[in-house]
């Protein structure tokens, strides 16, 4: 007789209370690993996301006037109660979005890292003070003090791939400024991002300050995103979800944290043992699905046999298989996000590129598959594969390369690999990108470092400080002596 398991309903939080939706509508979570059924969230109705915002609202005045040394105490709770939740959240971000247990509790304690530097360096927030007689016709006694005030409610929208981090790396940073938070989790990670903010009631967040809503994006996002009462969105996603998003939200502040095609650049004279090391974890760790991820190889031809060999030898030692496993690469998100890296593959094969490493397919799982000779023709030169699949494409020189990502729709960023560091300065200097990384993979960490993309990559900066200032506005006091 087979046993049926019982799926829980995990409820949003409205005003400190855990409730299910009226309707009773919810939506399903599913495993990637195998399909089941991980738990499920509530639909929220338009009522109860209406709601859930002027609640949000009602309360951010009082949480505004409290004392910054207060708010700070609150993060360094919360920092701890998410570390004494580290293996349950762990296991929920390792069963919803398919990353390897160890892998999973890791997010949770770079979280709490983030959460706790935050608490510390939101304390650090300052205004200025201006004298009139710089300007002409104006006095000394003319004085401006430039307050640095939250703008009110935040809106924080977070994606599947860091169902934690990516969701706390926002909503601490507007916390700590004295904003309040609607914050509406990926629905894949949605349970995870619930736990995160469980560990948060438990560190003694006062009623309303942050409030949940669960559903569709497709559903809920234009009502929330619209919402008179919201004062500022952040949000970390795909491209088109954030030029939507941009469209949609009007006269308020909108950060973005969107796709991107991180090139690595290998010159002649790199390290290209180090460089493959780099490009292969830069490129496949959690099977290409990272924001940062190394999307395409520009290598100058003299070396390309030697780097593709390099290359090959160390995707040969990757695992592969379940999340449950001890593997590198495991399932993709879900199958339709599978079929479109396979319809990049497919793509670029019909259109003459060699397949050097052939990756498995088994539904969504994907072993990682190296192709060599990428040409610009090929919708895997520029599109995001978000998955496991690394292209290289052959430059004759450096110049050639700083071309090619100057036509690069996105722009988050880039790594360079040459022992020539003036050189990798000057092309550097070149790259229209948000970050540069010499001789080492793409990737946002160290948190507190401004992270940002240019053209379809974002608007906006996060990274711990620059996060905490893109949660301030300015309010000017004129003293007129
Ligand atoms: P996504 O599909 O754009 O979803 C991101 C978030 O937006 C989810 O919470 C989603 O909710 C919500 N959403 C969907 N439609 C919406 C709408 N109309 N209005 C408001 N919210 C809406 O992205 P994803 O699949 O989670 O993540 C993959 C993409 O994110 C990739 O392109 C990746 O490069 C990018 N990413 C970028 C960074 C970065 O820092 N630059 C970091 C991580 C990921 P539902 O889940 O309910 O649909
Ligand atoms: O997916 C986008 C994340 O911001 C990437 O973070 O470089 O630490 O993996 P990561």
């Amino acid at each position: 007789m087979s046993v049926q398991k019982e799926v829980k309903i995990h409820p949003y939080l409205y005003n400190n209370e855990w409730k299910s939706s009226d309707t009773g509508n919810t939506v399903q979570i599913i495993s990637p690993d195998d399909g089941s059924v991980v738990g499920e969230v509530p639909a929220m109705s338009q009522d109860e996301v209406n709601r859930a915002v002027d609640k949000t609202a009602d309360v951010q005045e009082n949480w505004a006037a409290t004392d910054g040394h207060e708010r700070s105490g609150l993060l360094h709770k919360w920092a701890e109660e998410l570390e004494k939740m580290t293996d349950e959240i762990g296991e929920m971000i390792h069963l919803e979005v398919g990353k390897t247990l160890s892998a999973s509790k890791s997010e949770v304690k770079r979280t709490a890292q983030l959460i706790r530097h935050t608490a510390e360096e939101g304390l650090r927030t300052h205004g200025s003070f201006i004298q009139g007689d710089a300007f002409p016709g104006a006095s000394k006694q003319t004085k401006a003090m430039v307050q640095k005030v939250p703008h009110g409610v935040v809106l924080a929208i977070s994606p599947f791939n860091y169902p934690v981090n990516l969701a706390a790396s926002k909503i601490a940073p507007a916390l700590i400024t004295g904003n309040t938070v609607v914050f509406k989790p990926a629905t894949q990670g949605a349970i995870s991002g619930l736990l995160m903010i469980k560990a948060l009631v438990n560190a003694g967040l006062p009623e309303g300050v942050v409030n949940v809503v669960t559903g569709r994006g497709s559903v809920i996002g234009d009502l929330i995103v619209t919402h008179p009462k919201v004062n500022m969105i952040t949000f970390t996603g795909g491209t088109a979800t954030g030029q939507h998003i941009a469209k949609k939200a009007s006269m308020i502040p909108v950060v973005l944290e969107l796709g991107g095609k991180d090139p690595a650049i290998v010159l002649e004279d790199a390290d290209l043992d180090k460089a493959a090391k780099e490009i292969v974890s830069g490129s496949l760790s959690y099977s290409g699905q990272r924001c940062t991820a190394i999307k395409r190889v520009m290598v100058i031809d003299k070396v390309a046999d030697e780097l593709v060999e390099k290359i090959k030898a160390n995707i040969a030692k990757l695992k592969v298989g379940k999340s449950t496993e001890d593997v590198d690469i495991t399932p993709m998100i879900d199958q339709k996000s599978a079929d479109y890296v396979i319809s990049l593959i497919d793509d670029a094969v019909e259109k003459g590129a060699t397949i050097v490493t052939k990756g498995i397919v088994d539904g969504n799982l994907l072993g990682p598959t190296l192709l060599d000779n990428v040409t610009e023709d090929m919708r895997i030169a520029w599109e995001e594969q978000f998955g496991p699949v690394l292209p290289i494409m052959r430059v004759s020189n450096e110049l050639e390369a700083i071309d090619l990502e100057k036509r690069n729709e996105y722009g988050l960023q880039a790594s360079i690999f040459t022992k020539n560091l003036e050189g990798a300065f000057i092309i550097a200097d070149r790259l229209d990108v948000g970050t540069v990384q010499v001789n080492g993979k793409t990737s946002r960490g160290p948190d507190h470092f401004p992270f940002l993309g240019v053209k379809n990559s974002g608007q906006g900066v996060q990274g711990i400080g620059r996060s905490i200032d893109s949660m301030l506005r300015d309010k000017v006091l004129v003293l007129n002596l």
